[in-house]
């Protein structure tokens, strides 16, 4: 059979300014919450590599948009480092950063690659953490102003923008299962933090929207699509459900629909659990929504009614249903996620169906492997034909999306270069192109790069 994508398609890969860009706190960059964690405790990452060992794109992002373009690249997504650009996360502008992105974004549209650009990838500056992070409203302001000064550097070429990726991660990873900084377990605080990040949102896309730039405002949302374990089982269904209201609709409702999903405001109403609010906050989140979604799928949840109490001493969602192993499902072997294409197809079938087939792309969608280099061939290439199976068959999927009515306009892998990620560090290798820590970070082509180079030349593949 024959996946022919439709013309204009964005071909491309996503990753983050924390993630790739190295020398941590070099040329006047200010300190993240990543940078301090990995200060006060680099026992935390693994093998003890910090943000300031990534793939060192702020040196080398010449080379690395030319592999791009040999790769097949006509899009590509990072972001800008709040604490780069602003080093306190308000007030002074460092212009070795504005020199540093306004070269990278040259670079990318000269090879006709267009830039997308996300303004927050976890990264909060540690000076704003200092003074409550997402929690404050503060923080709310001075992320507006940060959002408005990359669009009055940047937005005279930038033209597709993204508030927040996935915002339910410092939620869950900083306020409920201590996966990031600050390292909280407190569900009210966790359910501020995420009206705050929907606040700054809607707030940026008024801004952006209001000053007439010629151009897209969005966010890119993880969707876990949620399946009950059993179909027939009432209390399974329901306790889906709630997963869903969690982790998808409580950012995806008041993206797109400007209200917050009716069920989680009620529970999180009987549990005392609403956050600071104002009438006329409600009313900004009503009139400013997206123009764009970004879509990461990487695995679903498989959700049973709760039967064990959560290990934690407060309220958590997952008192409410317990996330199932299923282990005749397929399983990723080096990352121990669940492989299930199909979930791919039904984020987009819900984006049609329910949220009025807004335009929307595959923001992320990857494998990662832990011990790739095992796969190194005589010619020193990775040869991961598992990830050419993992990519084609979303790919596929992705296309069936598309002849039944939905609006997708890409496919962004993750990611580019093998890249640092939080905690992780280096364990999981996504990219289509290998960085070789123990040579300079010399960068080579995987197989699944010169793959992708077909598919893009084809718009599309045979199978
Ligand atoms: C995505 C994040 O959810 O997962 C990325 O947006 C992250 O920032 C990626 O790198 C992979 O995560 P991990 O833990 O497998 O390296």
């Amino acid at each position: 059979m024959n996946y022919k994508f439709p013309a204009d398609f964005w071909w491309g890969s996503a990753a983050s300014g924390a993630q790739t860009e190295g020398i941590a706190t070099g040329d006047g960059k200010g300190e993240s919450i990543w940078d301090r964690w990995y200060s006060n405790d680099p026992s935390v990452f693994f093998n003890e590599v910090g943000p300031d060992q990534a793939s060192r794109v702020y040196e080398m992002y010449k080379e690395d948009v030319k592999l791009m373009k040999e790769i097949g690249h006509n899009s590509y997504r990072t972001s800008i480092q709040w604490s780069r650009l602003i080093p306190e996360g308000r007030g002074k502008v460092n212009p070795d950063a504005v020199a540093f992105y306004n070269s990278y974004i040259d670079e990318l549209i000269e090879n006709d690659i267009e830039p997308f650009i996300c303004l927050y990838h976890f990264d909060m500056p540690m000076a704003m953490q200092e003074i409550g992070g997402w929690e404050s409203k503060e923080v709310v302001e001075a992320y507006l102003e940060f959002a408005k000064t990359c669009f009055e550097l940047f937005g005279d070429r930038v033209k597709k923008w993204f508030t927040h990726n996935e915002p339910i991660v410092p939620v869950e990873g900083g306020y409920l299962y201590q996966f990031h900084y600050p390292l909280v377990v407190d569900m009210k605080r966790a359910v501020q933090v995420a009206y705050h990040e929907t606040l700054a949102s809607v707030k940026t896309i008024k801004a952006y929207h209001e000053a007439g730039y010629d151009g897209e405002i969005g966010i890119i949302l993880n969707l876990t699509p949620s399946y009950p374990r059993n179909e027939e089982d009432p209390e399974d269904v329901k306790a889906a459900q709630l997963a869903d209201g969690f982790f998808n609709r409580s950012f995806l409702e008041p993206a797109i629909n400007g209200v917050f999903p009716a069920d989680i405001v009620e529970l999180i109403t009987e549990l005392d659990l609403l956050p600071d609010y104002t009438e006329e906050e409600l009313d900004l989140i009503k009139a400013n929504t997206i123009d764009l979604l970004g879509i990461n799928y990487y695995q679903p949840r498989r959700i049973k009614k709760k039967e064990s109490k959560s290990e934690y001493d407060s309220v958590m969602p997952d008192d409410y249903f317990d996330n199932y192993v299923w282990p005749e499902r397929k399983m990723n072997p080096y990352r121990g996620w669940e492989i299930y294409e199909k979930g791919i197809y039904d984020c987009l079938i819900n984006i049609r169906d329910n949220y009025g087939n807004i335009p929307c792309f595959i923001s992320e969608n990857g494998m990662g492997v832990e011990g790739e280099e095992k796969y190194i061939n005589e010619e020193g290439r990775i040869d991961d034909d598992y990830r050419i199976e993992f990519v084609s068959d979303h790919l596929k999927y992705v296309h069936q999306a598309i002849q039944e009515g939905c609006n997708v306009k890409g496919y962004h892998m993750w990611t580019c270069m093998d890249n640092w990620s939080w905690t992780n560090a280096y364990k999981n290798r996504y990219g289509f192109i290998a960085v070789d820590l123990e040579d300079n970070r010399k960068r080579t082509i995987k197989k699944s790069g010169y793959w992708y180079k077909e598919v893009v030349a084809n718009n599309g593949f045979d199978d």
